[in-house]
């Protein structure tokens, strides 16, 4: 186990370790076992042994929801946990977000640490406080900010993860390369990438926590997502979400959307004039390198435009697109809608 740095998130401090194998947190816990209310799902129990008592989510996005939560609170409440005591997600981003959500209002709030098992929890989901649950059809309508104390990532349980899920954290890792405020996440994505394919438990570990640094740079100065920094966070995110929408949630996955969208923000920069061109080119290309399909092109474009302007409703305001000014500058800008379809057709 190694501590490798904290993150602080107004009063709240959360502490990143390092672990080889899960058991070695459960084994940290053991003298307060009767305190501790572990959480997983159907594909991450296995992570955990046989005899400890486990709340046991169905897997998949399907779980975000209040019949999670009500099971979550209803066993604390069944062991007698008080509001010393402790929830433990073993999971992925959903496992995180419930087991962090149910713990920020169980008695007005016990602590939470995460065991994040997939890419994607590794290096976003797990780190920065924000947990939800999807509601009348909207996704993360009713939430709370609420950090971790502990985050122990264990590459490791990375071997077992699909292929999908995988480059789901991948999208990602390589959007915190293009906000990381130096080029050296780009560089060791270049440099490692057939370890990183290959899944290397030591390169994967210095991945996630070169990419955690960058969000944690964000997240930092903008705990609550009020100041516009955090907002650098979502690049891409605009055009992935528009793209996942107009493909029903199944044609693309998260991860494949990301890039894609990440890929239209640098291009958008370019038109407008704040992205230079071999800014734009390196990171493409870097995507390109990963295997991600950045060139599609979107056949119902009257349909994407409609799902920004369905995004822009959730907001309540212009849909202000994240575009790079130059490594690890970020600026927030409204697109026209001609310049959008040429973008994306
Ligand atoms: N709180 C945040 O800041 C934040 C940030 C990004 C995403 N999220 C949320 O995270 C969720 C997505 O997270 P996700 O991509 O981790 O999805 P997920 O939690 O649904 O996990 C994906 C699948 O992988 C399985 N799995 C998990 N770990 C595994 C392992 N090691 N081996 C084999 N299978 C494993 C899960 O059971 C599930 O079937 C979304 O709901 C999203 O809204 C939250």
């Amino acid at each position: 186990m190694q501590n490798l740095f904290s993150c602080s998130l107004g009063q709240h401090v959360t502490q990143v370790v390092s672990v080889d194998s899960i058991d070695e947190v459960v084994r940290m816990h053991a003298d307060i076992d009767r305190s501790v209310l572990w959480v997983c799902d159907t594909n991450t129990r296995q992570f955990l042994p046989a005899n400890l008592q486990v709340v046991v989510l169905p897997c998949g996005e399907v779980s975000k929801n209040w019949t999670s939560i009500e099971r979550i609170v209803s066993v604390a409440k069944e062991r007698g946990l008080a509001r010393d005591s402790k929830f433990l997600a073993v999971g992925g981003g959903v496992v995180c977000d419930m087991t962090a959500f149910a713990a920020s209002i169980y008695m007005r709030g016990c602590s939470v640490s995460l065991v994040p098992t997939t890419l994607l929890a590794m290096v976003d989901a797990s780190l920065g406080g924000k947990t939800a649950i999807d509601l009348l059809g909207a996704k993360n309508l009713v939430g709370t900010f609420y950090p971790a104390k502990e985050v122990y990532v264990c590459a490791q349980t990375l071997e077992t993860l699909g292929d999908t899920e995988f480059r789901n954290g991948l999208g990602e890792v390589l959007k915190h390369a293009v906000l990381s405020p130096d080029d050296s996440l780009a560089t060791f994505l270049t440099d490692n990438r057939m370890s990183i394919l290959q899944r290397s438990t030591g390169v994967l570990e210095q991945m996630i926590m070169a990419s955690l640094a960058v969000k944690r740079q964000y997240i930092e100065r903008d705990p609550t997502e009020k100041q516009g920094i955090r907002d650098a966070l979502n690049l891409g995110h605009t055009f992935a979400h528009a793209l996942e929408s107009v493909g029903n949630l199944s044609t693309w996955s998260h991860g494949e959307a990301v890039a894609w969208g990440v890929v239209r923000a640098l291009q958008a920069g370019v038109a407008v004039g704040t992205t230079r061109t071999d800014f734009a080119r390196r990171y493409s290309d870097l995507f390109t390198e990963y295997g991600f399909g950045i060139d599609w092109k979107v056949s119902d474009v009257p349909a994407f435009l409609a799902a920004l302007e369905s995004d822009k409703k959730k907001r309540g305001s212009n849909v202000r697109f994240v575009l790079m000014a130059g490594q690890g500058e970020h600026i927030l800008r409204t697109l026209d809608a001609q310049l959008v379809t040429e973008l994306v057709s």
